[in-house]
């Protein structure tokens, strides 16, 4: 059974929730996007207040340490101290309204 990380609903559109283990669920509408939430620059989570995270123009997401911006779509650092480097993806799928840990597409 696959896991359910949370619901679509539950992820502000254009931002973003951690949920499950330590996964950080990003969201625009309909379309939504999770990695693991730890900082390729110092492997630290994004955010240092529970659940605060700082995206722009449902785009990019900022680490609250030194700045560094990832995109949504691919998690790749685009600006900051770890240009080129990508956040973890963690594959999901959505269904009725849930994101859920897409099984099949891990490994
Ligand atoms: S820990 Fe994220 S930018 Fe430094």
């Amino acid at each position: 059974m696959s896991e359910v990380l949370c619901t679509l609903d539950e992820v502000p559109d254009g931002g973003g929730l951690e949920a499950g283990d330590a996964v950080l669920v990003l969201r625009r509408a309909d379309e939504a996007w999770a990695y693991r939430n730890v900082c390729p620059h110092f492997s630290i989570p994004l955010n240092y207040e529970p659940n605060t995270f700082w995206a722009y123009g449902g785009k990019l997401v900022m680490c609250a340490h030194h700045s560094a911006m990832f995109r949504f779509e691919d998690g790749e650092c685009i600006d900051g101290p770890c240009l080129g480097a990508k956040l973890t993806p963690v594959p999901i799928r959505i269904e009725g309204g849930k994101i859920l840990i897409d099984e099949d597409g891990r490994g």
